[in-house]
């Protein structure tokens, strides 16, 4: 029996903690990582899921790895890229981190009226330049104007594969909703546009064409 093709795909929000109970996230539900996930696996690769906090239920018979911080995340996908043909980046990484106050619960009347952030690795761009000629690299871009132009850019920059591009100005798509409609671009600008259906349906549109 030929091995599986291993698939790592990365999901959900990052979180950056300010103390011990406080911390910087975003919305992200997760739901576009999870389906792609699932759909991969009844594909046939060996899936590896690396989600931040999240509260959907797992897709069946993937390997999951559950990370908190855009450092911790940074950490388990460097380390599996290596072995991965294909990577789908869906997480929606905190580009900044506060800088931690402390490992306690800053009392309110000691709170900062500021807090100083600092940069945090961008995953994808570290995956990019590690990538070898056998390997597919696809990232997910957020953009609110210019959103083509934009994600070609990031393409390039960041030495992808293909991109998909969502317009978060469209309130029917998005975070949190069960629906999506992208754009997936490639690197010899070539654009596939998937009209407004279900994260599912999107998902199993992207692998279809991304892993022929
Ligand atoms: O440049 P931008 O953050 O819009 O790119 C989005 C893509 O980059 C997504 O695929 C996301 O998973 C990835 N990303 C990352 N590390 C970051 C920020 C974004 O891997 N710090």
């Amino acid at each position: 029996m030929n091995k599986p093709v291993k698939c790592l795909i990365s999901a959900g929000p990052t979180r950056e903690w300010i103390d011990d109970v406080r911390f910087i996230s975003n919305p992200s539900s997760g739901k576009m990582g999870f389906e792609l996930a699932s759909v991969a696996k009844k594909m046939g690769f060996e899936v590896t899921l690396v989600s931040g906090p999240v509260s959907i239920p797992r897709p069946d018979g993937v390997i999951y790895k559950s990370v908190e911080t855009a450092i911790e995340m940074r950490e388990v996908l460097v380390k599996l890229f290596p072995q991965s043909s294909l990577a789908i980046m869906t997480a929606a990484v905190s580009d900044h981190r506060p800088e931690f106050l402390g490992k306690k619960k800053v009392k309110k009347d000691e709170f900062p009226s500021s807090l100083k952030f600092i940069r945090n690795p961008d995953i994808l761009q570290e995956l990019g330049d590690m990538k070898s000629s056998n390997q597919k690299l696809i990232g997910f871009a957020a953009e609110s104007f210019d959103h083509l132009a934009n994600g070609q850019k990031k393409l390039e920059a960041k030495n992808l594969d293909w991109i998909v591009v969502n317009d978060i100005s469209n309130p029917k798509t998005g975070f949190e909703s069960e629906m999506n409609e992208v754009t997936l671009l490639s690197r010899n600008n070539e654009h596939f546009s998937f009209p407004l259906s279900t994260k599912r349906k999107i998902a199993a549109d992207i692998l279809n064409q991304v892993w022929k």
